[in-house]
């Protein structure tokens, strides 16, 4: 296991079961793990960043070591600030990529952050937020996707 904590940062808009399959598995490896949501006003959301944690934390509850907690800035003052070393992002598909490859080099030359990549379970590779919540929009099903207090959540917004 490693000595340094790990962030699982993201939108979280909402929890889906791939983050939480991301989570849980960083906590394998790491001793602290801090699920951090992006507070960022000048992206439309579906739930206020209070809610995205609380979701977060519903589902996490069980899990030792894991904490919840939000940031706004760069993701790599935050980690600085907090005495996080390692920065854990899950991988779907080829196209995440490029996207991923930029954001760890940048994370790494500005503050020597380290990203280690997770691949994503096959179960869960087609989950997305987005996806979620579409699918919640047109009331289609959520529980291959979505914790239940997640799938209520939505159904509430989409009511
Ligand atoms: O769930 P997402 O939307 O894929 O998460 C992306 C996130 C939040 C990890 C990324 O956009 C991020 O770290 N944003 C904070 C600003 C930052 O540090 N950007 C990278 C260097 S410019």
């Amino acid at each position: 296991m490693g000595t340094t904590a790990v962030v699982v940062p993201g939108s979280f808009d909402p929890i889906t079961f791939g983050h939480l399959d991301l989570v849980e598995r960083a906590a394998s490896h790491f001793p602290r793990v801090v699920v951090a949501v992006l507070d960022n006003p000048s992206k439309s959301a579906l739930f206020t960043v209070e809610e995205r944690k609380a979701l977060i934390a519903a589902s996490v509850a069980k899990l030792p070591h894991v904490e919840v907690d939000s940031f706004e800035g760069l993701l790599a003052d935050f980690c600085v600030q907090r005495g996080i070393g390692v920065i854990a992002r899950g991988m779907r598909t080829g196209r995440d990529f490029e996207h991923e490859l930029r954001l760890a080099q940048m994370n790494r030359r500005m503050r020597r952050l380290e990203t280690a990549f997770f691949a994503s379970s096959s179960e869960h590779s087609h989950v997305s937020s987005s996806l979620v919540k579409e699918t919640a929009r047109r009331h289609g099903p959520l529980a291959t996707m979505v914790p239940p207090h997640v799938a209520s959540a939505l159904a509430s917004k989409y009511s």
